[in-house]
């Protein structure tokens, strides 16, 4: 079927929201057909050709942000705290990996959430789930959970106003290089991190006097005091991604405005859908996460459909097998894939296939994150493919949602700072904990 801005709504469609009334519906999309777009064609454009070079294997591609970003949340120092542990571990992985990064957030938009049940139990109490703050309230009473359309409208000049301070962050002094010394945040003073990010900080300031004396300043290099940072979110609820989608007026071509990158989810993902079609038709680069049960056929096919014209740079498969199945699952599909001659960047998610409970809490053990990508980047190294990037649940904040890490939370500890409304995120310290290990596997990968 020929490609439309609304041609997806021919096609079955999974996790939308039932809004009880058609006209505040409509009203709201078209008002939001009529505000500005939160992001440029060209800076997607700019995303584009820094993911090409991913897909050649000469850069890193780090995303991580919320699981689902709130309303509640929402402020400065939330997003101002995860640009900083963004770029401290781009840093890391910079600095110590010795290859540019590409730094996306999941961020401004990252609101819809898939959910694997319609209704959520509490106490013998059954509600309608939570599908994150765009479309529904997360307090647990029936009122909260009927999905209400202005929350779009919510969503959307939140994703400005945090586009707005990510922006300013980037290119207005924030970023400066010589100011990676004063981005230790507070609380990992306590830890040997500190001091192995000291120790880095120590030796990039050395270079930096040095290419002073040499005459390479930040007045005549803006790339020492300035980066790029891009915005993404999983395209879940389709009218709005709809509304946001525009045709780009010196190009002609379309693209969901929404973010610089979008992602279909691994609930969502089927090839005759709704989102699958919906989004081969824009431009913008796209990721696609993957569950123990794809196969490298599957692979061709999405490919086939979401970058029909193989381009570089566009489509990212991003892997979520858990620790132990992709050992198994994976060898077989690289060494399948090898051969088709696909454009791809291969990144991994080890946050979603190692969920797990303890009591009430949903959790993840950080050893398991840590093995995921271990087995990710061995198995990408014995096959001869390029492990392009990680795909994170994180925050610059110091909660207590993931066991382990030097760190140490324990199992008992997870009720101090759980404040997390969907999946468990690592913390700061974890975080850049996982960016020294990343590193180091990073290097070995591009010695190969
Ligand atoms: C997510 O990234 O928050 C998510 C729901 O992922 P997946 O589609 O891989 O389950
Ligand atoms: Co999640």
């Amino acid at each position: 079927m020929k490609w439309d801005i609304n041609s997806w709504r021919n096609y079955p469609v999974k996790q939308q929201p039932i809004y009880p009334n058609r006209k505040d519906l409509d009203k709201v999309l078209s008002k939001l057909q009529k505000l500005p777009p939160l992001v440029f064609a060209g800076e997607v454009k700019e995303l584009k050709k820094a993911l090409v070079k991913v897909s050649q294997g000469e850069a890193f591609l780090l995303q991580g942000g919320d699981c689902a970003e709130s309303f509640k949340n929402f402020g400065a120092v939330n997003i101002r705290d995860m640009f900083k542990i963004l770029l401290q571990m781009a840093i890391v992985l910079t600095f110590a990996g010795g290859c540019p990064v590409v730094k996306i957030g999941r961020i401004a938009g990252q609101f819809a959430k898939p959910r694997t049940s319609d209704f959520e139990e509490i106490d013998g109490v059954q509600l309608p789930s939570y599908r994150g703050d765009i479309i529904n309230d997360f307090k647990f009473e029936q009122k909260s959970r009927i999905p209400d359309p202005n929350r779009m409208i919510e969503a959307y000049y939140q994703s400005a106003a945090t586009l707005n301070l990510l922006r300013g962050f980037a290119k207005g002094g924030l970023a400066d290089l010589h100011e990676v010394h004063r981005w230790n945040l507070r609380f990992l003073k306590k830890n040997k991190l500190h001091k192995q990010y000291a120790d880095m900080s120590e030796k990039i300031s050395q270079a930096l006097n040095f290419m002073e004396a040499c005459g390479i300043n930040t007045q005549n290099t803006p790339s020492l005091k300035e980066v790029s940072i891009y915005t993404s979110h999983e395209a879940l609820l389709l009218p709005y991604e709809e509304a946001l989608t525009r045709v780009d007026s010196l190009s002609g071509e379309i693209y969901d405005c929404s973010a610089h990158m979008l992602w279909i989810g691994e609930r969502t993902r089927a090839l005759d859908e709704a989102h699958v079609h919906f989004l081969s038709g824009v431009k913008n680069p796209l990721g696609v996460k993957m569950g123990a049960n794809i196969n490298a056929e599957d692979i061709i096919a999405l490919a086939n459909s979401l970058n029909p014209n193989n381009e570089e740079g566009k489509l990212n498969i991003i892997f979520r097998m858990g620790a132990e199945k992709i050992a198994h699952n994976l060898p077989k599909i690289f060494s399948k894939l090898k051969s088709e001659g696909l454009n791809l960047i291969y990144s991994i998610d080890p946050m979603h296939g190692n969920t797990t409970k303890v009591g009430n809490y949903k959790t993840r053990e950080f050893d398991k994150i840590t093995q995921e990508i271990k087995n990710f980047f061995e198995i990408a190294i014995s096959e001869g493919v390029y492990a392009g990037g990680v795909h994170l649940e994180m925050t610059g904040q110091n909660v207590t949602e993931c066991i382990g890490g030097a760190c140490n939370i324990t199992m008992r500890k997870l009720n101090k700072r759980y404040k997390t409304q969907c999946d468990p995120r690592l913390n700061a310290d974890q975080a850049l904990e996982l960016a020294f290990l990343i590193a180091d596997l990073l290097k070995r990968n591009r010695e190969c």
